[in-house]
Parts: structure tokens; C-alpha cells; sequence
């Protein structure tokens, strides 16, 4: 049931009895004085609604329903693309449990500012009350959140990114009120009397503040995905990695996936890589390979817990995907596309074709003779946009598609399960041109969480800023972690001498790595599901690997390459152990370290004592 109330709050009947719950959405209107609060049920009826909204105020252009059927297009202010790190706060209460990684406020300084900002920031405009869960919500403890935003797009997008609305609702009091992590989101566009809206609303101010030892999320000024949909990285990645160092689990950026052999004996992977490196894609795959198959169970976000068998269980908190649209096509990942044909999809920032369809780079060999860019802009493939420059894309190398994960074919069905999967296997990874191999075994867990440790990337359009610095980015979780770096890598360690009986065996890949001429070295899409393979026939002891300073390589035939057009000289190249490159990647990892400074676990020292004593002898 949905239900319209002015504030201040005092309409009956309220959808809920939740005291908590109540208060704080009270106080917020009082604060930031919308024109109307609306209690979001999640229904199809209140899509229906929220979409025809928005395409009467200009915000999204209903696709055509031929070939998008129940599918909306929007456009962003072009300054409003990406998670802006730089406007992202870690207000632990003490700065060091920051760490040095993260932008850190007092979280009391911090509540000051932003009270401010949000003081009157919803004028005009209607206050949308979001419950959701992140995970099962028949779950042993159900994760709950509620997002309170001004923006619609927000609370669509929500519906489809998490599990939201009345039945959420419903059980957060369901046996007394039960916790949630409030997360407060405002585009920062108040409407004056008269003032009429802006397709995209936000404000060049931008915050988007965690607050650790309360469980609790402040976004303003921005509407982007990863800086709105607070139940995905503020609060499954920031805050969910908090909670799980203080209750002994993992929040990680990984993907997870159920691999099934020729034999039909079935193994889970879970592989943490930085933004816009292929986590959708593998999470994906269809092996080219036969007799393997890939099930899909999470592209994003894992969190993963020790059962009482004493291995590690994963869940996808999430019930959608967000996923980059560039390079996503037919031939790189035919299951997205799948996905997003089924309809029911939002579409960011991507182009729009004359019929109605959207279209990016990568989605088809050849773009359309024309289109509308990610600007509105008339685009032709030779001139690119009307009064751009000819190689400007047609698409933001960043724009997205949001889908709900229900539509994904190759779903595996275990998806819903409270208690997850069983882990088999971590892959860390990143996009490197040089020096990291395509494969490389860790000896055991200390040896893998140090590889994690010191995983590097070159950079994405998935953050504003520059694009192609190699930076660290350990895990894949240096834009996302909601603790002291250092203590998360002791948390790993921790966690691997409590459970060491049957801990996941550790992989470290690379995809990127690239030849002289600049060109890839390993073909990479459905090709890496014979990288798959070889970690399972590691695990199973049937493959054979190298010993070298960063770990155990694919010895010569050892890696399946029958069909790759591939010389042996080509697969020796992306699988070496180069130790000149080693050698220059040494001062980069101890300047890293160094950053990280005396809080490091020893363990990860020593780790790098070993890679630099072997590799002298090398
Ligand atoms: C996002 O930025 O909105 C997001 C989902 O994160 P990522 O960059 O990891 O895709
Ligand atoms: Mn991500
Ligand atoms: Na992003």
C-alpha cells in the first residue's frame, strides 16, 4: 500500500509501527522539509508510477517496448558520471581506524556540515522512504537498511538492486523492531515555488560520508549509482566490512560463480578485481572450453561467512546488477545481454538509437549510423558528436545498465540461499600490461593475502579522475573499504589461522597483461574459463605448475590452449615469471607499505622478505 503524508509526520495510518524507524524519518523531514513523504511498497504498481513521473519531468525516455520491453533511458549532468573517491568519507571516530587510505572527517564536524546541506535540501520535492534487505531476508539475520532519498531514480533503481518495499518492512517488526542501517541521500536541489526541476538534479557539493561505529550513511549532491544506491558499495562494501571485522567475517568486491566440471563434480569461486575490469563478464562466462559451465551467482559484492563445517560461505547481498555497459556485447557477454533483453532495466548515460533501443561501444563490431550520444548530442560513427570531436564515444565509458539479477539465465539456483555457497577458490586480479601472469597459485593463505595485498590496477572511468595509473588497490577494495587498511589485512590473516582446516585455495590472475606491440597476450572473455580450469585441476592435483618468487605458475602444457590460436611461445609469454619486471615492482610494493605504515601485520613483511630473497637467488 502506498502512502502519501505531508510532514510534519503525523498522518495515519504510518505503513509501520517500527519506533526507531518512525523517529528518524521524522526528524529527517523536519530537517530537510519535503513537499510530500512516500513510504515505498515495491510493488509493480508503484514502478509504473515512479517511471511515468520521471519521463513527464524529462528525467527518463521510455525504450522502445519491441526490444525493451518495460525499459528506461536517462542522461546525467555531465558532471555527475562516477563515484567521486575524493568526496568520500570514512568518519571513524578515531582517524587512525580510517587508515591511511581513506578521506576521514570527525564524524562529529562531519554531521555538522552536512546537517547544514541537508537543511531544507528537500523543498519541493517528495521524500522517498526506501526499506530494504541486503542478502535473504529469510536470513538468520537479516540485513536490513532504509534509504531515505529525494530522487526517484533513486528509489527505482533501489527496487531493483535490492530486495525492497512492504514485505521488508513488514519483517524489520516483524519479532520486535529490528536494527537497520539508516542511510540518508539527498540530490541537494531544493525547488523553490514555481522553480521548475531539472532533468538531472545535483549539486557541485558532494558528500558521500560513512559513519562506522554507527552503521549509518549521509550522501548529498550526487544522484550517480555508486554514490546513491547507498545499499551497494556505502553500505554492503563500507559499512558491511566494518561489521564484519567486528563480528569475524568478509564483505569483499567479488563476484561469485558455480563452476560445474566435465564429470559434473561442481566447485565456487568467488574473484575480487577493480571496477570495469570483467567481474560481470566472468561472473558470466560461457567456457569455451567443453563441458564446463558457469552458473552466475553475484558480479559485484560477496559476503562470506564460516559455517559450522568450518569452510567459508558466500552470499550476494544484491538483487541486481549495475553493470558498466561498454564492451558488453554478444561476443564479450552474451548472458548480460540476455539479462537486459528480458526488460524491466535502467539505462544510464549510455546512447540512444533511432528506434527506441540503447546502444554502447562494444555491444555491436559496428555503432549505428547514427545516434544520440550519452549527451543528447546528434552522433555519427565518423564525426562523432555535433560540435564534439570525432573519437569522442557515444556512450560514457562509464554509463550502466541496472538489471535485475532474477533475469539472468544462467542464475544458479542457489542464489536465494540464507546460508550461501561454499567456497572452493579467491581469485584477486587487477589490469596490469606487464609483470603480473596470467595465473599464479598462492603456497598457502598467507601467501595468497599478501598477493590480495598488493594488488595493483591500472585505473577506470569507474571513479572520476585519471584513466590507465597503476595504482594499489588491494583486494579490489581500496575505494571500498570502511576500516584501517592495515587492520583488514590482519583481519584476513586473522581469519586464516581460525578456520585453517579447509580455507579456500588463493589464485592471483591477470587478464591485461599485453605484448611489445601493445597488443593482449590472453584472448580473455569465454578463453579464461581454461584458467578456471586449471586452478580446479590445481586444487584436484592434477595440474602441474612452476615454483617461482610470486607463486605457482602453469607449467609448460599444463594449461588447456587446445583451439587457441596460440603459439606455445605466446602461452609461455602469459604465463611467465618475468623476473626483471619483479624487480621494479619490489619499491613500488615497499612504498606501499610504507604508506600503510606500523600498523602492517608482520605477517605481510615477511611475505616480502621471501618475494625479495628469492628473487636475489633468481
Ligand atoms: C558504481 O560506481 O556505481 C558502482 C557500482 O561501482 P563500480 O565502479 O565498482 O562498478
Ligand atoms: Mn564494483
Ligand atoms: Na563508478
Amino acid at each position: 500500500m502506498t502512502t502519501l503524508v505531508r510532514p510534519p509526520l503525523v498522518t495515519a495510518p504510518l505503513p509501520t509501527t517500527h519506533s526507531r524507524l518512525l523517529a528518524w524519518v521524522r526528524e529527517v523531514a523536519e530537517l530537510t522539509r519535503p513537499a510530500a513523504i512516500r513510504w515505498c511498497d515495491g510493488s509493480a504498481a508503484e514502478w509504473e508510477e515512479l517511471t511515468g513521473e520521471l519521463v513527464r519531468a524529462g528525467t527518463l525516455i521510455r525504450l522502445n517496448p519491441a526490444v525493451k520491453p518495460n525499459s528506461f533511458y536517462t542522461r546525467t549532468d555531465p558532471t555527475d558520471v562516477a563515484r567521486v573517491e575524493d568526496r568520500t568519507f570514512i568518519c571513524s571516530r578515531d582517524e587512525a581506524d580510517s587508515g591511511p587510505t581513506n578521506n576521514w572527517v570527525a564524524p562529529e564536524e562531519m554531521k555538522a556540515t552536512m546537517t547544514e546541506l541537508y537543511r531544507g535540501s528537500m523543498r519541493g520535492r517528495t521524500m522517498y522512504v526506501l526499506p530494504f534487505c541486503m542478502g535473504p531476508l529469510d536470513a538468520d539475520q537479516p540485513m536490513f537498511g532504509v534509504e531515505i532519498t529525494d530522487s526517484a531514480y533513486v528509489a527505482i533503481s533501489m527496487g531493483i538492486m535490492t530486495r525492497m518495499g512492504s514485505d521488508v518492512l513488514a519483517a524489520m517488526s516483524a519479532g520486535g523492531d529490528a536494527p537497520f542501517v539508516p542511510c540518508l541521500h539527498s540530490v541537494g536541489h531544493p525547488l523553490e515555488p514555481g522553480e521548475p526541476d531539472l532533468p538531472w538534479p545535483c549539486n557541485e557539493t558532494k558528500y558521500i560520508s560513512h559513519f562506522p561505529e554507527e552503521r549509518m550513511i549521509w550522501s548529498y549532491g550526487s544522484g550517480y549509482g555508486g554514490n546513491s544506491l547507498l545499499g551497494k558499495k556505502c553500505y554492503s562494501l563500507r559499512i558491511a566490512s566494518a561489521i564484519a571485522r567486528d563480528e569475524g567475517w568478509l564483505a569483499e568486491h567479488m563476484l561469485i560463480l558455480k563452476l560445474t566440471s566435465p564429470a559434473g563434480k561442481t566447485y565456487h569461486l568467488v574473484a575480487a578485481f577493480p571496477s570495469a575490469c570483467g567481474k560481470t563478464n566472468l561472473a558470466m562466462l560461457e567456457p569455451t572450453i567443453p563441458g564446463w559451465q558457469v552458473e552466475t551467482l553475484g558480479d559485484d559484492i560477496a559476503w562470506m561467512r564460516f559455517g559450522s563445517d568450518g569452510r567459508l560461505y558466500a552470499v550476494n547481498p544484491e538483487y541486481g546488477f549495475f553493470g558498466v555497459a561498454p564492451g558488453t556485447g554478444w561476443h564479450t557477454n552474451p548472458n548480460a545481454m540476455r539479462t537486459i533483453e528480458r526488460g524491466n532495466s535502467l539505462f544510464t548515460n549510455v546512447a540512444l538509437t533511432n528506434d527506441g533501443d540503447v546502444w554502447w561501444e562494444g555491444q555491436t563490431p559496428r555503432p549505428p549510423s547514427q545516434l544520440t550520444d550519452w549527451m543528447g548530442r546528434y552522433w555519427t560513427p565518423d564525426q562523432g558528436p555535433a560540435g564534439g570531436t570525432p573519437r569522442e564515444p557515444a556512450a560514457h565509458p562509464n554509463s550502466r545498465f541496472c538489471t535485475p539479477i532474477k533475469q539472468c539465465p544462467i542464475l544458479s539456483e542457489d542464489f536465494d540461499s540464507p546460508t550461501g555457497v561454499p567456497i572452493d577458490a579467491i581469485l584477486f586480479g587487477g589490469r596490469r600490461a606487464t609483470t603480473v601472469p596470467l595465473v599464479a597459485e598462492a603456497r598457502d593463505w598467507a601467501h595468497g593475502v599478501f598477493l590480495g595485498a598488493t594488488l595493483s590496477s591500472e585505473t577506470t572511468a569507474a571513479a572520476t579522475g585519471k584513466v590507465g595509473v597503476v595504482r594499489r588497490d588491494p583486494m579490489a577494495m581500496l575505494p571500498f573499504l570502511g576500516y584501517n587498511v592495515a587492520d583488514y589485512f590482519s583481519h584476513w590473516l586473522e581469519l586464516g589461522k581460525q578456520h585453517s582446516g579447509r580455507l579456500p585455495q588463493i589464485f592471483y590472475v591477470n587478464w591485461f597483461r599485453k605484448k611489445a606491440d601493445g597488443t593482449f597476450l590472453w584472448p580473455g572473455f569465454g578463453e579464461n574459463g581454461r584458467v578456471l580450469k586449471w586452478a580446479i585441476e590445481r586444487m584436484e592435483g592434477t595440474a602441474d605448475a612452476v615454483d617461482t618468487p610470486v607463486g605457482l605458475v602453469p607449467a609448460a602444457g599444463s594449461l588447456d590452449v587446445a583451439g587457441l590460436h596460440l603459439t606455445p611461445a605466446e602461452v609461455e609469454a602469459a604465463v611467465a615469471f618475468d623476473a626483471d619486471e619483479w624487480r621494479t615492482e619490489v619499491p613500488l610494493i615497499e612504498e606501499w607499505f610504507d604508506l600503510i605504515g606500523e600498523r602492517i601485520p608482520t605477517e605481510l613483511l615477511t611475505e616480502l622478505d621471501l618475494l625479495k630473497s628469492r628473487l636475489d637467488e633468481d
